[in-house]
């Protein structure tokens, strides 16, 4: 300590630390969401600053603490979040889900929220309706429906009139039936391009012009499915890598007008996105009618009717708590400088860094161990059985 209080230079350093903590405190005051955050990323280089100080002396600890001061400001400058004001946002598919929770969250924080439904009479809508304050609109709003998509344009554009709209979240989604790319009838990989797909494009393209104005934010939900291969989801991991290729797009695209643009990438929650034991039937109808004789046989009747168990023991691996889904939502509205990719979500950011960076077998076997399933096709048991009897 005495190198520290010894010299003027000690002193200096007291001081910058003492004025660098008060200024991150304050900016801790006023932003609204993340005090955790900035307090330890304020309080830590301050005492690594002082630690450094009495360790290394008034002049090596100065240079240790400006060099953390910076990595910190850097850090801090990207969390600190925008005021909510009067920012008013769109949102797709809020009748469930975290369309649904999303609408209620950004409504708790003050924005003026449009929630898009598939269904306005609905109970999803009820719902929104009953517990949400005043500022919220609910919007009839099925994004594969051109006339419902410019409806909600003009209604939109009517209500902000010159403030524009400050975001756009295309959330609407579906899952369809996840099974071996081979077994998905053709309608499954159009319904999930159409949704997921061309429907967020139409919205994003029909609501630009309000972004422009307010130079606001357009986030895509899309999936850890959409930006690595994962097995059973071929059509839908298909629909939202479109979706993530097009927000990337659009990231570079739309700099220029100051829009920012986020992709997320979340792992599983639990939601209804998995369907009803009704949708499931009805989906397999369609998939075991579609099949050819040969592919029939091959993949057997008890894999193909055990195809929605899948779906069945989904809610087990997915996480109940959304807040970390709602929270990356919000820092891509606000944050000042929003990532361009969020993956939310245990287990979302591993499997990506694995594709990322390491070979595709690597990645391929990763995969297998993570997902395994103990059940096979026919064909494949029986040469199995064949091999083992040899
Ligand atoms: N839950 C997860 O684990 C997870 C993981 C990664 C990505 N995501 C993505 O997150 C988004 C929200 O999913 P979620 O989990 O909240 O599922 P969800 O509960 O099924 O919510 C999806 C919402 O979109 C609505 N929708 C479906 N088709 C639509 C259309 N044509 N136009 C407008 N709205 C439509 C649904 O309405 P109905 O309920 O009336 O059908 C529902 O309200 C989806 O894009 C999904 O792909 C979810």
């Amino acid at each position: 300590m005495d190198a520290l209080t010894s010299s003027p230079l000690g002193w200096l350093c007291v001081g910058l630390t003492m004025l660098f903590g008060v200024t991150v405190l304050c900016t801790a005051k006023k932003s609204l969401v993340e005090k955790a955050n900035v307090l330890v990323w304020s309080l830590l280089p301050a005492l690594l600053g002082l630690l450094c100080m009495a360790v290394l002396g008034a002049g090596g600890g100065l240079v240790v603490f400006g060099v953390v001061c910076l990595v910190s400001s850097v850090y801090l400058g990207g969390r600190a979040l925008l005021p909510v004001g009067d920012k008013a946002v769109l949102i797709t598919g809020s009748d469930t889900g975290i369309g649904h929770a999303l609408a209620k969250y950004l409504d708790s924080l003050g924005f003026v929220v449009f929630a898009g439904v598939l269904n306005k009479d609905g109970s999803g809508a009820e719902e929104l309706r009953r517990t949400c304050s005043q500022r919220l609109s609910l919007l009839q709003m099925d994004i594969t429906n051109a006339t419902q998509v410019k409806e909600a344009y003009r209604k939109v554009s009517e209500k902000v009139q010159n403030t524009g709209l400050w975001g756009v979240v295309n959330n609407a989604g579906i899952l369809g039936f996840p099974a071996d790319g081979e077994l998905l009838p053709m309608s499954m990989y159009r319904q999930c391009m159409e949704v997921n797909f061309f429907g967020a494009v139409e919205v994003s393209n029909t609501f630009l012009p309000l972004l422009r104005k307010s130079q606001g934010r357009l986030v895509n939900m899309s999936s850890m499915a959409g930006g690595i291969p994962l097995p059973r989801y071929a059509a839908y991991g298909a629909s939202k890598a479109a979706l993530s290729m097009f927000s990337g797009v659009m990231r570079q695209e739309l700099s220029k007008w100051g829009i920012k643009v986020a992709a997320i990438h979340p792992s599983g929650f639990r939601t209804g996105i998995q369907g009803t034991s009704d949708l499931w039937e009805k989906q397999e109808k369609e998939l075991m009618e579609n099949l050819p004789a040969d592919t029939r046989q091959d993949y057997g009747e008890d894999y193909l009717l055990g195809l929605k168990n899948y779906l069945l023991r989904m809610p087990e691996y997915c996480e109940a708590d959304l807040s970390p889904l709602l929270s990356a939502v919000l820092h891509a509205l606000l944050a000042k400088r929003p990532h361009g990719l969020y993956t939310p979500g245990k287990g979302a950011y591993l499997p990506l860094c694995i594709f990322c960076y390491f070979p595709v077998w690597f990645y391929d076997f990763f995969i297998s161990k993570m997902l395994s399933t103990e059940s096979a096709p026919r064909a494949l048991r029986t040469s199995e059985a064949e091999r083992k009897n040899l």
